[in-house]
């Protein structure tokens, strides 16, 4: 993981060299209603306020779980035994990137999801009321961290979430095994390079023209960063849209230029 100030000095970069977010200069005419219609969409959804409360219940739950340690993003903390708020503090996506997921479910309207890394359910709620038609499986390999989210979907009422506990290398591939096309993915776990390839080539075997991936952390440490280049560069991979903390993978053929945009959020 890149130190603080590395991070600082990256974030610094991406500010002023991306694209500054209100559409002008973009000639995508995709990334261009992308911008308009789903980036700088601020409308607050009826779901934000019962999820974000959930959240500052966490954030303020001192009970202690005893959590298997999986991944490079877990570094953090590094003994067994962990406060719900210490790991509620370091783990979850923060409100804005969680809501900007949600509407992106909202818009394109991806109805077989995927996100691997439930933690407690935070992002895996934006994503499944935003579209109630849709189902979310989300995969989590800590137990006693699934149990927490399996508790706050209830606490939602949430019914389109299927949770599968373990690790995700056994239990991504047996799942894709049985499963048609899916629409939409969220990587947001186990930062290291080599997981990601091979979970970024699982979910491609088993994604179509209009799919998306959106994989978290892109610019958390070198070995994500040298990630996230070979993923822009599969011959896959049509465009490309890098908010900095998380980057956007499509795969439309009709995007006759494969095209790389950094956009500022
Ligand atoms: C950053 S958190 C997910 C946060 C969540 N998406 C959110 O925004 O609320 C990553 C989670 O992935 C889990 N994880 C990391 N590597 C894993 C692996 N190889 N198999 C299963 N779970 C893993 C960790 O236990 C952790 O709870």
């Amino acid at each position: 993981m890149y130190s603080r100030f590395i991070i600082i000095k990256k974030y610094l970069h991406y500010w002023f060299a991306s694209s500054n977010g209100n559409g002008h200069g973009i000639h995508s005419p995709f990334v261009y209603d992308f911008i308009k219609q789903v980036l700088k969409n601020n409308k607050k959804q009826p779901a934000y306020d019962s999820i974000e409360n959930i959240r500052h219940n966490l954030l303020n739950d001192s009970s202690i779980i005893e959590v298997e340690d999986f991944g490079a993003g877990s570094t953090l903390i590094k003994n067994k035994k962990r406060r719900v708020s210490q790991i509620a503090a370091s783990s979850l996506k923060s409100k804005k990137y969680a809501q900007l997921l949600g509407r992106i479910v909202q818009y394109y309207k991806p109805a077989s999801l995927i996100e691997l890394g439930t933690s407690f359910g935070i992002t895996t709620s934006y994503l499944a009321s935003a579209n109630s038609n849709a189902t979310i499986t989300t995969f989590e390999g800590a137990s006693a961290i699934a149990a927490v989210a399996e508790k706050n979907f209830k606490a939602l009422a949430i019914d389109n979430v299927q949770l599968i506990t373990g690790d995700f290398s056994i239990k991504l591939p047996a799942f894709l095994e049985n499963q048609q096309k899916i629409d939409f993915a969220f990587i947001d776990g186990n930062h290291r390079k080599a997981p990601t390839i091979q979970y970024f080539d699982m979910l491609l075997k088993s994604s179509h023209e209009s799919s998306m991936m959106i994989f978290d952390d892109i610019h958390w440490s070198e070995e994500m960063e040298s990630a996230w280049n070979d993923i822009k560069n599969h011959p896959a991979v049509t465009l490309t849209i890098n908010l900095f903390f998380i980057g956007l993978v499509f795969f439309k053929k009709d995007f006759k230029v494969k095209q790389h945009f950094t956009i500022r959020f």
